[in-house]
């Protein structure tokens, strides 16, 4: 697509057959459950309409949007809440659904935020994780993928805002 776009590091049809597995897991963790699943804005929008669909349990969806990039490569540790989310979690099965796991540092956050709100569990699922990156003392329970150390774009990442609409992973060369 652009010149300064890496190969193809995940392609559609592994991820489709990714999320339907982690679809799978989740329905039996949660069988006859209700699920709130809570995306994590912007980066996580495409991961949760493709998992939604390969969940059986009753599921309802909220949403949250939260700064900790701007515009730059490097995350800055601090993490603010631009929206909220719209109903009470209070003794609800919740999962997480978020883009990347990468230093760690907005999961983390949000982890012990959305804790303060009494759900009666609390996962958290992430489409990507960077191993290599992590600072935070915090674990995804359910992970679709672990990358380099490399800038990703697409499935919903973005650079500068850019490329999210990509349906594979690439990285930025
Ligand atoms: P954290 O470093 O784990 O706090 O990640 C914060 C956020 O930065 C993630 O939720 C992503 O939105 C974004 N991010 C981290 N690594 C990448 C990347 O490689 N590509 C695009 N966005 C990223
Ligand atoms: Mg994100």
């Amino acid at each position: 697509m652009s010149n300064f776009m890496g190969e193809i590091l995940i392609s559609e049809e592994q991820i489709e057959k990714r999320v339907r597995e982690l679809g799978e897991e989740i329905s039996k963790d949660f069988e006859g459950d209700e699920v709130v699943l809570i995306c994590v804005l912007k980066g996580a929008c495409m991961f949760l309409s493709d998992l939604m669909k390969r969940i059986s349990s009753i599921v309802t969806i909220d949403f949250m949007a939260v700064s900790s990039y701007g515009n730059s490569l490097e995350s800055s540790g601090v993490v603010k809440i631009q929206k909220d989310l719209d109903s009470s979690i209070e003794g609800k099965n919740v999962i997480i659904i978020e883009d990347i796991l990468d230093t760690g540092l907005t999961l983390k956050y949000l982890y012990e935020n959305l804790m303060t709100r009494n759900p009666k569990t609390l996962k958290i699922c992430t489409f990507l994780e960077k191993p290599a990156r992590k600072i935070a003392d915090i674990e995804a329970d359910y992970v679709g993928f672990s990358v380099e150390d490399k800038f990703i774009i697409g499935y919903g990442l973005d650079y500068e805002q850019k490329f999210r609409n990509l349906p594979y992973v690439t990285c930025l060369d």
